[in-house]
């Protein structure tokens, strides 16, 4: 934990730095990009962490993977356990398979079934349940019951939040010059881990959340001083659209400088300009925060001098191909997509 004069967090730097040592052997060092086009629209030189070439395509690979590893041989024999049909699902059913051990994953009848082949292809045991929280959390809670697996869920979990900031001790390592990193925000998760380690490393850093402006949960929140849970989110960006927890909210309330929202359209467009400019295959949820850099809005970002670097986690590339949210017309004579 960390604490200030009045205030403990989930997290340490000095866990966060012994998470990027227990992960090293399994995690990708993911690469840096630059794209100067991108740049030149966001008006600061953007650096982007791709961790949408992380194991399992996204970042969650880093929480679950330090979360597993961390585990006692006794609890390890015994399994883990986790509701999710996103990004932690795969992640920890990999992890657990790294480390020989089960995984129990509950996902919601209606989950698309890729996502659920995805787990099954990583090892995971999957329990299917009504797609209501009620119901996901009663089932996970008779299968911990009755393999006496670990609970670990996708985000309000001290050593989830630990690998996630694996992330900021990398970016900062190679790009000591940034100014601000824009992190996504959905559970807080990867936001809590990031700022918890930037700020430590290098106090003067700017942590920007960015989120749908249909999921701003985390913007009326830290805007409130209390959790201000959201019903039903309904926008693109999938990975985004759940509420802070217990443990991530004291520290966006308190280390994140400020959260930008950003339209449906922004998102697109911006998942849209990545593809094509910096040739990256990104998820929506990535898209959110380059965005939040096209918009221009962030005042930490407009604060800071001229030419000082931005960051922004491009948190993964989950996307389903044959249903990207923009057209994609033959030319004409080419044969139609399969
Ligand atoms: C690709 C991606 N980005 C961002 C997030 C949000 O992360 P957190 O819940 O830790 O804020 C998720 C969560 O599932 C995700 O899958």
């Amino acid at each position: 934990m960390t604490t200030t004069s009045t205030t403990t967090y989930a997290t340490t730097i000095d866990a966060i730095r012994d998470a990027a040592r227990r992960i090293a052997p399994h995690a990708i060092r993911t690469p840096v990009v630059r794209c100067s086009a991108i740049s030149e629209r966001a008006g600061h030189p953007l650096r982007f962490k791709c961790e949408n070439f992380q194991k399992v395509g996204a970042f969650k690979f880093r929480g679950a993977c330090n979360a597993v590893f961390k585990l006692s041989d006794e609890l390890a024999r015994r399994g883990v356990v986790t509701h999710s049909s996103g990004n932690h699902a795969q992640a920890l059913a990999l992890a657990a398979k790294l480390r020989g051990i089960p995984a129990h994953i509950v996902m919601p009848r209606n989950a698309p079934s890729v996502k659920r082949e995805a787990v099954e292809g990583y090892g995971g045991i999957v329990y299917p349940c009504e797609p209501t929280v009620a119901d996901r959390e009663a089932t996970a809670d008779r299968v911990v019951a009755e393999t006496g697996g670990t609970l670990i869920p996708p985000y309000n979990h001290p050593d989830v939040i630990a690998g996630q900031g694996t992330i900021a001790l990398e970016f900062l390592e190679e790009c000591p010059d940034l100014g601000a990193i824009i992190v996504p925000i959905g559970g807080g998760g990867m936001i809590s881990g990031v700022a918890l380690a930037a700020k430590a490393v290098k106090p003067s850093i700017a942590i920007i959340a960015a989120e749908p402006a249909n999921a701003d949960d985390a913007a009326r929140s830290k805007r409130a001083g209390s959790i201000q849970p959201i019903a039903a989110a309904t926008t693109i960006a999938d990975g985004l659209r759940t509420s802070l927890g217990s443990l991530t909210f004291p520290v966006v309330r308190d280390l994140v400088d400020e959260v930008v929202t950003v339209s449906e359209d922004e998102i697109v467009a911006a998942m849209r300009l990545v593809f094509e400019r910096a040739k990256l295959v990104i998820e929506p949820s990535a898209a959110v925060g380059v965005a939040v850099a096209l918009s221009r809005r962030s005042k930490a970002i407009s604060a800071l001098q001229q030419g000082t670097p931005v960051g922004i986690v491009l948190c993964g590339g989950n996307v389903d191909l044959d249903a990207l949210p923009w057209s994609v017309t033959p030319p004409s004579g080419a044969a139609a997509p399969r």
